[in-house]
């Protein structure tokens, strides 16, 4: 049930249409005052009448012929507050979670429009390392929450694969390269020659002269310069397509940055045709000067186009292939900059979906122990820290359940979850210092912890031996070995178990804010609230002690409170454990 159109329904002002009423109820801030509220203010100049004066009018009229879902309606200043009845509430809640199940939360919001979410993004010939984890997992689930709700997604690794230096890994994979061991141990063999190549750059300057030759043999389809990158680009995407499998991630398009080579000329042209294009020291550039920035670089003095152009092209190509709503670039928030000079050539050129592109920014993830550089090779590599999560995972389940069969999948699904848990659970801009004891602590915010909390509610039903069923007509039933209970909601419509309830009712307006804001980080927090009151309601109502219809009630709030923790981790990628 809708609660907030339902109640918008009850109220009539004249001189404001529906819509407006509707828009104006919300969630109350402080439950104190009730569930939702109408804040009557923005009436006052249509009604001519003091906010305070609207609110008590309304409450008087409403309360003559209150509807059966709601328990009260007070008026307080400027403000009428709605109480919904507490067990009709926990019914409607219950009934929306099985009846829709994995959909719970779902919605067709966004029906006939498309989203582009660019992001992971990785450079080909270049570890997949730890700072590329904030875009991938940030991306992914941005994915998921917008196809949740009804969009259609266009999910976009816009690789690195363009660019001078990869003239230089050729000339150094001719020098010293091995295609056996490349291919035997992938990144960090190319990562070694590329290091390498630096090393010996600062000795031998003529090697720059030679890589600069094998970019442009690249850039004319010169067939060695091609196979030799086709190589490198198929050792890439195989090592990084095992961590995406690991990570859970996929993407609609691998269209990166050398897709573009043949697109970016129109754009050029357009440029200078608009007269947005000057020339300055041999570069063309778009002068941005006006609006406090440097200038957006668009050709080099010798000619070459440069990461901007590139994404200028990405932008045109994406709007005519997908006619986005919506793009959005999920990317570190170093590039700032970059990002605002792009959309703002875009807008120069007067295409008013400028406004559509949108920089979702992420902050930086540091390890407890110092900087990494790829060009001195001292790199965390994703994999690794899976991996790493893993073994720590794996030694803390043999140490709280030496019997786990599987243990060795649990620990892959509590590693890595916990990696994908930690990058998520603060507000994405936020910078991060990366600790594996922070993200594997089993009491904390963490993804342990709610892996945990979804097993004990596991747990729970086994030991009931209980099988739950919704019917529309019978509504849910509870059945044990011994009979079949219907489930009355009066027994969950107070303390502990009431604040879950209101939490688990909360899901579908969470995953609304979470597309609003670009913050997945509100369905993590959100999971790691309900796990704690769930863990709360655990403690104070013994769930399994009692009479057969106020347990029956328990258990199914606890069927629930397990649903809804899995549709948020399938949103975030991290997978449930059933036992631990
Ligand atoms: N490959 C780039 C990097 O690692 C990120 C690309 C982001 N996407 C874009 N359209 N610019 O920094």
């Amino acid at each position: 049930m809708d609660f907030i159109n339902e109640i918008a329904a009850l109220i009539k002002i004249d001189g404001a249409d529906d819509r407006d009423v509707r828009t104006t109820v919300t969630v109350a801030a402080d439950s104190a005052f009730g569930d939702y509220s109408l804040p009557c203010f923005r009436f006052a100049k249509t009604l001519k009448k003091p906010p305070a004066e609207i609110a008590a009018a309304l409450q008087r009229e409403i309360s003559s012929d209150l509807p059966e879902f709601i328990e009260r309606v007070d008026a307080a200043g400027g403000y009428l507050n709605f109480t919904l009845d507490k067990s009709f509430f926990a019914r409607s809640v219950m009934n929306g979670i099985f009846e829709k199940g994995a959909d719970y939360g779902a919605s067709d919001d966004g029906a006939g429009r498309t989203v582009c979410i660019d992001f992971s993004s990785i450079n080909i010939a270049k570890p997949f390392h730890i700072g590329h984890l904030g875009t991938t997992v940030i991306g992914a689930a941005l994915c998921r929450i917008f196809k949740k709700l009804g969009y259609n997604v266009v999910g976009i690794n816009h690789l690195g694969d363009f660019g001078t230096q990869f003239g230089k890994l050729i000339t150094a994979y001719k020098l010293w390269g091995d295609r056996d061991d490349i291919e035997r141990r992938g990144l960090r063999a190319l990562a070694d020659i590329y290091v390498r190549f630096h090393k010996e750059e600062e000795e031998n300057p003529a090697l720059v002269a030679v890589a600069r030759e094998w970019f442009l043999k690249i850039e004319r389809g010169d067939s060695e310069a091609l196979e030799l990158f086709g190589f490198f680009k198929d050792v890439t995407m195989k090592e990084v397509e095992k961590t995406y499998v690991r990570l859970g991630v996929s993407f609609d398009s691998y269209a990166g940055e050398s897709f573009y080579s043949d697109k970016m000329q129109p754009v050029i042209d357009e440029l200078r045709q608009k007269k947005l294009l000057t020339v300055s020291d041999g570069a063309s550039i778009v002068d941005l000067s006006e609006y406090g920035m440097p200038p957006c670089l668009i050709l080099r003095n010798d000619g070459a186009s440069l990461y901007a152009t590139r994404d200028l092209a990405t932008i045109f190509y994406r709007k005519k292939a997908y006619g986005f709503d919506k793009c959005l670039y999920v990317v570190a928030y170093q590039q700032n900059l970059h990002f605002k000079q792009v959309f703002k050539v875009v807008e120069l050129m007067g295409y008013p979906f400028y406004k559509d592109l949108i920089h979702v920014a992420y902050g930086m993830v540091s390890l407890e122990d110092g900087a990494m550089s790829t060009r001195k090779g001292n790199m965390v590599y994703l994999s690794d820290v899976l991996d790493k999560a893993k073994e720590k995972a794996l030694k803390i389940i043999a140490e709280k359940s030496p019997d786990l069969k599987d243990a060795e999948d649990a620990a892959e699904a509590v590693g890595t979850g916990a990696v994908i848990f930690g990058a998520l659970i603060n507000n994405r801009i936020k910078d991060n210092v990366f600790s594996y004891d922070k993200i594997l602590n089993f009491d904390g915010e963490t993804g342990p912890y709610l892996q945990y909390t979804c097993a004990r509610c596991n747990s729970v039903l086994e030991k009931a031996g209980v099988r739950i069923s919704y019917d529309k007509i019978r509504g849910i039933e509870a059945s044990f070995s011994d009979g079949t209970e219907s489930f009355n909601s009066r027994h969950i419509a107070g303390g502990e178990a009431y604040e879950l309830v209101k939490l688990l009712g909360k899901y579908p307006e969470i995953l609304r804010s979470a597309m609003k804001n670009y913050e997945p980080s509100l369905v993590t927090r959100y999971l790691v609230d309900t796990a704690q009151s769930f863990n709360r309601f655990y403690i104070a109502d013994k769930i399994l002690d009692g009479d057969v219809s106020v347990k029956a009630a328990r258990v199914v709030l606890t069927a629930a409170v397990m649903s809804v923790i899995k549709n948020g981790f399938e949103i975030i990628g991290v997978k449930p454990v059933e036992r631990m």
